[in-house]
């Protein structure tokens, strides 16, 4: 997909979304080679990518630099960047100033955490010609509000408060929406009540489409198994059993051999 145009596209043909987050250019390159829909530049690099604890540590340098890496590496994929931690909370220029950043750097859109008086923003935003994702659910840069990464909207009232969240944020303009673990009958009702299509990750199957982390999905941290992941590769235990490889040639004297070097 080139834009959010074909977000919507897609999404009234009954088309399932795919979206993957992405870091950096040499993935990027990888991604936009693949059948993978769109782009996610996601505050989850402070964890991937800088070995933070929190999506918390990214701030508008970090997702600029990766961002504008990406960009480079996928020049016709739409791409979506996360606005950081408080980036959209400290007053409309503020905002604006960090979504200009954003969108210079090379997003065609940007993802923001939460509902509540944020929609405001959102929809200043949209109302500036930026397309805006939302995202409800678990939002990890509430970690400490939320108490844990535990799955949210359980239970009648909190399952309510959900679909009206979601209902305000498709009003204030968003064009997708991101729910981020929630039961799966409760990720339903959100995508059966809204025009705009859901992209869950770890909200079921009755989503309009899906979101993994990269690295997650290509069993990068093999330690990190939440139940709605799936891996498609044993990315940690093949890197390392290359560079085993490697380190025995090099030990060996097998590697470099003379077709290898220069005469
Ligand atoms: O930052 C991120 O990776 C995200 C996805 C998990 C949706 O927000």
């Amino acid at each position: 997909m080139k834009n959010t145009f074909d977000v919507a596209s897609a999404h009234r043909a009954g088309k399932p979304i795919s979206m993957v987050t992405c870091y950096d250019y040499c993935s990027a390159r990888i991604v936009a080679a693949s059948a993978i829909d769109c782009i996610l530049v996601g505050d989850s690099l402070a964890m991937v990518m800088h070995g933070h604890e929190t999506t918390i540590h990214a701030d508008l340098d970090m997702m600029c630099l990766h961002v504008a890496a990406v960009r480079r590496g996928a020049p016709d994929h739409l791409l979506i960047a996360d606005m950081p931690f408080l980036a959209h909370r400290k007053g409309k220029t503020a905002a604006m100033d960090a979504v200009e950043r954003l969108m210079k750097a090379g997003a065609q859109a940007v993802k923001i955490e939460g509902a509540g008086d944020g929609v405001e923003t959102i929809r200043h935003i949209v109302a500036s010609g930026v397309p805006v994702m939302g995202h409800l659910g678990l939002t990890p840069q509430s970690i400490h509000q939320i108490g844990g990464y535990r799955v949210q909207g359980r239970g009648q009232e909190k399952a309510r408060e959900l679909v009206a969240e979601a209902r305000r944020l498709q009003e204030a303009g968003c064009f997708a929406l991101v729910l981020e673990v929630v039961p799966s009958d409760v990720a339903a009702e959100v995508t059966r009540e809204l025009e705009i299509p859901t992209i869950g990750i770890g909200a079921g199957h009755h989503t309009s489409g899906q979101v993994l982390v990269l690295q997650d999905m290509l069993g990068m941290q093999p330690e990190f198994k939440p139940q709605f992941l799936r891996t498609y590769l044993d990315g940690f235990d093949l890197i390392r059993d290359a560079l085993d490889r490697y380190d025995h040639d090099v030990k060996s004297g097998a590697f470099p051999s003379s077709e290898e070097s220069y005469s």
